[in-house]
């Protein structure tokens, strides 16, 4: 029986997509963990692999070198991985559930305790690493901004930054050409990223997968824009939106593998669609992975740090089983089963959408709520 380290030895993870402010986690957990309470700390190569590696040698010692001029650094120095899920990895044929070898390998390092970076598929993952005995703090991470449990998770406040840019960019060109510009952003099954960036962007139209449009009411929306002057549009769509019907455009598969399908192209289909019913000049923007990359926001920055410090106090206070977040401006810890329980999506009769149609935004409602906002504004235009 190898003799236990002198210092406490935690690990660190981070799971599913990259996103921005990873890095700043991982600062703050190395830091928390060397200043407050001189624990060594560990980093698992990207993702739940770092685990499969032959002989421990996905897992590393992170040291203060590792981690000097991280902070604004996108992406994650730890490698990231979305195919690997821990519980059902693939054997050529077979699927195997590979968790049960995790608290071996922490142990035969003598590493106590393990922060997990992630989603809905980490926060599983370390649900059953619970039930192993392994002590596990989760930190809330996806620039779809969908964990419930937190106000927001880090990495979205970035991902809406690039996005508004990018609707200031087309406005203009629009403007210029009189022309009907589509945005496409992230956000599989929540919209948040379209309905903050197109707030914030000045949007016409917002398509999220929460309010399922009608492309008659988008054209209808567009068309009324030019009966009052306006010669250009701005629409931003979700890559997840979904038609009356529930219809997706995925790029590949059909969506019933959530970890392989990829969602995209849907901006393309309504670009043509908007110019055969308005006969309008249309062009439509993928903006892709560029939402995911490059330095997180000063906002994210803040919240990363925050949320790394508490995961490591909370591995203090002993806590196990749950995940940092952020309630009303203060940092807490929740049960993961709050984080996995269900999706945080927006809710169609919320303030946020509320306040997006008194601007006169719309949603393109298949099922017509969009209507008494507009039906009430052309009441006070009527002479
Ligand atoms: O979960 C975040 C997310 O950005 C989704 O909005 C998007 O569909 C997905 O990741 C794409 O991930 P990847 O291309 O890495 O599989």
């Amino acid at each position: 029986m190898a003799r236990p380290p002198k210092k406490r030895r935690i690990a660190i993870l981070t799971g599913g997509g990259d996103c921005p402010g990873l890095n700043a986690v991982i600062r703050a957990v190395v830091k928390t963990a060397e200043n407050v309470y001189d624990w060594e700390v560990y980093g698992v190569r990207d993702g739940f692999e770092g685990f499969l590696a032959p002989k421990g040698t996905g897992i590393v010692r992170l040291t203060r070198a590792d981690i000097a001029g991280i902070l604004p650094q996108g992406g994650t120095i730890l490698g990231a991985s979305n195919q690997c899920d821990i519980l059902a990895v693939k054997r050529g044929a077979k699927v195997r559930d590979e968790s049960p070898r995790v608290p071996t390998l922490l142990a035969s390092l003598g590493i106590t305790g393990l922060v997990l970076v992630g989603g809905e598929g980490t926060h599983l993952a370390g649900a059953r690493l619970i039930e192993l005995g392994v002590q596990v703090i989760g930190v809330p991470k996806t620039i779809d901004n969908d964990l419930a449990g937190t106000d927001f998770t880090f990495g979205f406040d970035t991902a809406v930054g690039v996005a508004s840019e990018a609707l200031d960019r087309l406005h203009s060109t629009a403007a210029s050409h009189h022309r009907v510009m589509l945005l496409e952003v992230m956000g599989r099954h929540a919209g948040w990223i379209a309905l903050h960036a197109g707030i914030s962007g000045g949007a016409d139209v917002i398509l999220l997968p929460e309010i399922p449009y009608d492309p008659a009411r988008v054209i209808a929306r567009i068309r009324s824009r030019v009966a009052h002057g306006r010669r250009f549009s701005i629409v931003v769509v979700a890559e997840g939106a979904r038609r009356a019907d529930g219809a997706q455009v995925f790029r590949s598969g059909k969506g019933a593998d959530p970890i392989r399908d990829r969602l995209g192209g849907v901006s393309a289909q309504v670009a043509d669609e908007l110019s055969e019913g308005t006969g309008l000049s249309v062009r439509s923007t993928i903006l892709g992975h560029v939402q995911r990359g490059g330095t997180p926001s000063p906002f994210d920055r803040v919240l990363a740090t925050r949320l790394g410090s508490r995961a490591v106090r909370a591995l203090a206070e002993g806590e196990s089983g749950r995940m940092v977040a952020l309630r009303c401006a203060e940092i807490v810890t929740v049960p993961f089963k709050v984080a996995v329980s269900r999706l945080k999506t927006v809710d169609p009769a919320g303030d946020l959408v509320r306040s997006a149609r008194e601007v006169g935004i719309s949603f393109g409602a298949a099922d017509g709520s969009d209507d008494p906002w507009f039906l009430a504004r052309e009441h006070h235009r009527a002479p």
